[in-house]
């Protein structure tokens, strides 16, 4: 009986690993088909960044303070979750596993290690 409790428990941990870790999962693949933040980067003002859809593509986009616009992939260089915009840091987040990318894309923190892709 409590060899059969023990192996109930271990399914039911596995189990939930893998929800969770699809969780993370479906999160993902649902930014990839949301609409972006806002429709253009041409409406972003200096110091503001946003994700903007471009086609198919996501786009990490930020406009400094000289008007200069930076656009860089939306996919974490680690496993492909999306980055956020944090503007209380000015940086690119990514809540899966905790990257942070400044807003030229280099990588400032791991997980992550190679920078955002450079677009246009
Ligand atoms: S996918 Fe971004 S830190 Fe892992």
């Amino acid at each position: 009986m409590a060899r059969t409790l023990r192996a109930v428990s271990k399914t039911a941990g596995a189990i939930g690993d893998y929800l969770a870790e699809n969780a993370t999962a479906i999160k993902s693949f649902a930014e990839y088909i949301a609409p972006g933040e806002i429709d253009s980067a041409d409406k972003l003002r200096p110091g503001e960044g946003a994700i903007v859809r471009e086609g198919l593509s996501k786009i990490a986009a930020f406009r400094d303070d000289d008007g200069t616009l930076y656009k860089r992939s939306a996919a974490c260089t680690h496993v492909g979750c999306h980055v956020h915009w944090n503007s209380l840091e000015r940086c690119w987040d990514c809540s899966c596993h905790g990257s942070h990318f400044a807003i030229d894309g280099t990588a400032l923190n791991g997980p992550a290690v190679s920078p955002l892709a450079r677009l246009g």
